[in-house]
C-alpha cells in the first residue's frame, strides 16, 4: 500500500474547489480553517492530499473555530486512517460543529460520528500493535555508534502520530522505525530529536542482530504451554505481524511441544511449581556472553530488549521497563522487589522514598551506591489505580517468574561475587530454595559459586509505625549491608 494509491485520482466534482495540502493533520487543519472562514461548505470542497503541495508558511493564520477538545483529539487520530474520505469527513464534522450542531459529538448514533469513531478505533488499535510489536535490532553506523532499527508494517498512517511514544520510551538511544508508510528517527533529545523520512521497503531494515538468539531464548522461556490459548493469542498477536517478529518463528514449534511440556510440568513437585510457572529457561546470559564483547554492551543491549518485553501483562499499564543500573563489573548486586511509582516514571531503580532510605543505609554501611549494580526482581511497576493514585501491588510468583530470565541475564553479565536480596520477593526470585525472612535474614547463602545475603526491604522499614522499632530495624539493616561491604 502506498500513500498515492490510497488517495486515488483527484476527481473534483463540478463546481467543487480543490484543496491541495500536504498529507497530515498539521497541514489539513489550517487549510480547513481557511475554508471555514471563507464559508465554503463541505460539499463544495475536494480534498486532495499531495506531498508536493506548497507550504504556505507566510499566510496569515486562519481563525481557530471553537470546537470541543474531544473532536480535535479524535480528528487527529482519524486523520491517520487509510481511508481517502477521512479529510472530507473531518471537514464535514467541523462544519456541522460550527454551524448550529455544537453537541454533535454527543450523538453516538449519527452516521458521521459512527464513522469517525470507527476510524479512531482502528488507528488506536494499529498504534497499540506498533507499540507491542516493534522489535529493534542493533546496527553499527559509520561513526561507530549503535543505532537500533526496527521494521513495522502499519495498516494506517500512524508513524508520526505514534513516534512520540517511542521517543519518550527510548530516549537514551538512537533509533529508526522503518515502514512502508514513512519512517521515524530519533537522534536523542540534544541531537536533533525526532525526524521523519519517506517510506522504504523491507530490505532497508536489518533481519537480525547479535542478540536475536537471546531474544528467542527469552521468548521460549516465557511461553507457558499450560496457559496457551491459541485463539486468544492470535487475536492479540494476529498472524500478519508474525513475519516481522523474531519470536514468532518459534510459535509453531512451541505449540507442537505444548502438550508434552504440560505433562512434564504436571509431573514436577508442587514446591518447584510454586515459583516457576513454566519450565526454567536456559539463561539468556549464555547467549549474550557469546554475542557481545563486554558486559557493558551486554547490559545496554539487554536493557533495550527489556523495554520491548511483553512477557507478562504488567508492561501495559506501566510507563516503562525499569532495568538495573550500575557498573558492568560491580562486585555487589542489589536486588529489590519491583519499581515503585517514582521509579516507573523515572525509569531508574530505587529513586523514590525507599531509594532514599537505601542510599542512607548504604552510606552508613560504608558502601558507595555508584559502585553497586542495583536492580529489581520484577521490571515493571505493578499497581492498582485508586483515583489519581497508583497503589503498589505485590508481584505474584508468576510475575517474578516471568521476569526471572532478565535478572538472570543481568547476573551473568555483571557476574557479581555478592548478591544482596532486599526483601523476601527478591530472595525467592534469586535463590532456588524455600525461604522465610525471619530464618534466613542476615545469613550468607552460597549458590552457584556466589554469596547471597537476604535482608529487609527498605520499604518495609518505612512502613513500620513505631519509631523505636523502626530505628532498631534500620540499624539491623545497616549492619547486614555492612556484612556485604566487609565481604566485598
Ligand atoms: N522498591 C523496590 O523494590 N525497587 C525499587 O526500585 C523501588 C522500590
Amino acid at each position: 500500500m502506498t500513500q498515492a494509491s490510497l488517495f486515488g485520482p483527484a476527481q473534483a466534482g463540478k463546481g467543487q474547489q480543490v484543496c491541495r495540502f500536504r498529507p497530515g493533520f498539521e497541514a489539513w487543519q489550517p487549510a480547513a480553517r481557511r475554508l471555514l472562514a471563507q464559508g465554503i461548505a463541505p460539499q463544495d470542497v475536494w480534498w486532495q492530499p499531495d506531498s508536493q503541495a506548497p507550504v504556505d508558511d507566510d499566510a496569515p493564520a486562519p481563525p481557530a473555530p471553537r470546537v470541543p477538545r474531544v473532536f480535535l483529539d479524535m480528528a487527529r487520530a482519524a486523520s491517520c486512517h487509510s481511508q481517502p474520505d477521512r479529510w472530507a469527513l473531518l471537514y464535514s464534522l467541523l462544519w456541522r460543529l460550527t454551524h448550529g450542531e455544537r453537541h454533535l459529538m454527543q450523538l453516538g448514533g449519527d452516521a458521521q460520528i459512527v464513522r469517525l469513531t470507527a476510524y479512531v478505533k482502528a488507528v488506536r488499535r494499529d498504534v497499540h500493535k506498533m507499540k507491542a510489536f516493534v522489535r529493534f535490532r542493533a546496527v553499527t553506523e559509520n561513526d561507530g555508534q549503535t543505532r537500533y532499527v526496527a521494521w513495522f508494517e502499519p495498516a494506517h498512517f500512524i508513524v508520526e502520530y505514534a513516534a512520540g511514544f517511542f521517543s519518550r520510551r527510548f530516549s537514551n538511544m538512537r533509533w529508526s522505525i522503518l515502514t512502508p508508510l514513512g519512517c521515524a528517527h530519533w537522534e536523542g533529545a540534544d541531537a536533533g530529536g525526532l525526524w521523519f523520512s519517506a517510506p522504504v521497503d523491507r530490505g532497508a531494515a536489518p533481519d537480525g542482530d547479535a542478540l536475536e538468539d537471546a531474544w528467542q531464548v527469552y521468548y521460549r522461556s516465557i511461553f507457558n504451554p499450560a496457559r496457551v490459548k491459541v485463539r486468544a493469542m492470535q487475536s492479540e498477536m494476529p498472524r500478519k505481524y508474525w513475519k516481522n517478529l523474531p519470536e514468532a518463528r518459534l510459535i509453531p514449534q512451541l505449540l507442537r511441544e505444548a502438550d508434552r511440556r504440560v505433562s512434564t510440568m504436571q509431573a514436577r513437585p508442587a514446591s518447584e511449581e510454586r515459583l516457576h510457572c513454566g519450565p526454567r529457561p536456559d539463561s539468556p546470559g549464555e547467549t549474550l556472553a557469546r554475542a557481545t564483547a563486554s558486559a557493558g554492551d551486554a547490559l545496554s543491549a539487554l536493557a533495550l530488549r527489556a523495554q520491548a518485553c511483553r512477557g507478562c501483562p504488567l508492561w501495559e499499564p506501566a510507563t516503562q521497563t525499569v532495568f538495573g543500573e550500575g557498573p558492568a563489573r560491580a562486585r555487589i548486586m542489589l536486588v529489590g522487589e519491583q519499581p515503585g511509582d517514582q521509579e516507573d516514571l523515572a525509569g531508574r531503580p530505587f529513586v523514590g522514598p525507599a531509594g532514599e532510605l537505601l542510599d542512607r543505609a548504604l552510606a552508613a554501611a560504608g558502601l558507595d551506591r555508584g559502585q553497586l549494580y542495583v536492580t529489581n526482581a520484577v521490571k515493571h511497576f505493578k499497581f492498582e489505580p485508586r483515583g489519581k493514585r497508583r497503589i503498589h501491588a505485590k508481584p505474584s510468583a508468576r510475575d517474578i517468574a516471568a521476569c526471572r530470565p532478565w535478572v538472570e541475564a543481568e547476573l551473568r553479565a555483571v557476574d557479581p561475587a555478592i548478591v544482596v536480596c532486599l526483601g523476601l520477593s527478591a530472595g525467592l526470585a534469586m535463590l532456588d530454595r524455600p525461604l522465610t525472612l525471619n530464618r534466613s535474614r542476615g545469613q550468607w547463602i552460597e549458590q552457584d559459586a556466589r554469596q547471597y545475603l537476604l535482608t529487609a526491604h527498605p520499604a518495609y522499614l518505612l512502613r513500620l509505625p513505631d519509631r523505636r522499632r523502626r530505628q532498631v530495624e534500620y540499624d539491623r539493616f545497616v549492619s547486614e549491608l555492612a556484612l556485604a561491604a566487609q565481604a566485598a
